[in-house]
């Protein structure tokens, strides 16, 4: 058993300041606002300045977490990074945000797992801290999404929107059962539907960036029950039940997925964590983006047990157990 826990210090987000309402993409593609909040939630979303690029989001969320958490850059020794729309195909974002903070210590990736791209590494963080490999971690969700949708297909670009979000992970010595921190995580994928949600392009196969397809229904047909599923597994390796949650922080694709998913698991609207009428679908953003704003309003406090999940392309998905 390991002599060491990860801690979540601090959490940071941010939303570019150009905000498109569903009004507005209604003069775009042929949707309507009444269209899209039926069928999704979504009211708005931002989108990322033509001059702001990934690492730029990446580092205004985790500058912000870094001063939550009363911290000096040089503390991190590791930085994981998820996206899928990173500045360049290589080097990592991550080295840039690395960087740009002034870090020369250490080790900095990207993980790619779209939209489950926070738990991978929120979890990947965790397996560093309890092997002893780091102390101070900051794990970044941020997507410029905006910069891969076909703003001509109404059926996906009223979906998506650009954001960031970063927490800070701390290693502690592991202490009494009631100590904070990341109790569990479960993760999964499979393969079999990687055509179900992806980009048409890439630098191996098209030499292009492409653009992002969806076959909606499909996705949306198996969110709910992958979800529920290791909701339960996570919750079982705990040993825990959906009565021991105070805050459950989904990732944000689709009010109705969340609501769904909430009456299969048996648990309240009122414990859900819901953002994603303001900033739609930020893939790897939209957890820790709910978490800030979970922490801003108060709602979330130090003691509560949050329960974080996603699910996204892959399809990859999985959940997280933290005592906050
Ligand atoms: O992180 C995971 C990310 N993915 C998701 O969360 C997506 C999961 N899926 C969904 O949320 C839903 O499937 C959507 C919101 C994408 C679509 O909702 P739906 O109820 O499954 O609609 P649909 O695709 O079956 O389309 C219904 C109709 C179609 O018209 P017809 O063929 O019935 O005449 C579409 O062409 O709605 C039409 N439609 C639109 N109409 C106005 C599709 N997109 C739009 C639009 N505005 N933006």
């Amino acid at each position: 058993m390991s002599q060491f826990q990860s801690i979540i210090r601090s959490v940071g987000g941010y939303l570019p300041e150009n905000k498109v309402t569903n009004e507005d993409l209604s003069k775009m593609v042929d949707t309507s606002d009444e269209w899209i909040r039926e069928r999704t939630g979504i009211k708005a979303r931002h989108i990322a300045a033509e001059n702001e690029i990934t690492s730029d989001l990446a580092l205004k969320a985790a500058k912000q977490a870094l001063e939550r958490a009363e911290m000096q850059a040089d503390e991190i020794d590791l930085i994981i990074l998820a996206t899928s729309t990173p500045d360049q195909t290589f080097p990592a974002t991550a080295v840039t945000i690395q960087a740009e903070l002034g870090i020369t210590d250490g080790a900095a990736f990207d993980m790619q797992a779209v939209c489950s791209g926070f738990v991978f590494a929120l979890t990947t963080a965790d397996q560093y801290v309890r092997s002893g490999q780091a102390k101070n971690i900051l794990v970044i969700g941020a997507e410029t999404f905006s910069r891969i949708l076909d703003w001509e297909d109404r059926t996906t670009c009223v979906l998506f929107g650009d954001g960031a979000g970063a927490v800070v992970v701390s290693s502690e010595p592991v202490g009494d059962e009631n100590q904070r921190g990341i109790l569990t995580s479960k993760l999964r994928s499979d393969g079999r539907y990687r055509d179900k949600l992806y980009v048409d392009g890439g630098p191996s196969s098209t030499k292009t960036t492409g653009h992002l397809r969806m076959n909606g229904r499909e996705v949306f047909r198996h969110a709910v029950t992958n979800i529920s599923d290791v909701i339960k597994e996570t919750l079982e390796q705990a040993n825990l039940t959906i009565a021991d949650i105070d805050w459950f922080v989904p990732h944000q694709a689709n009010e109705r997925i969340l609501n769904g998913t909430a009456k299969k698991i048996g648990l309240p609207f009122e414990k859900v964590i819901m953002t994603v009428a303001d900033h739609g679908n930020t893939s790897a953003a939209s957890i820790p983006l709910a978490l800030n704003y979970g922490v801003e309003t108060g709602k979330i406090k130090q003691g509560d047990m949050v329960l974080l999940e996603a699910m996204g392309g892959g399809f990859t998905w999985g959940a997280v157990l933290v005592r906050w």
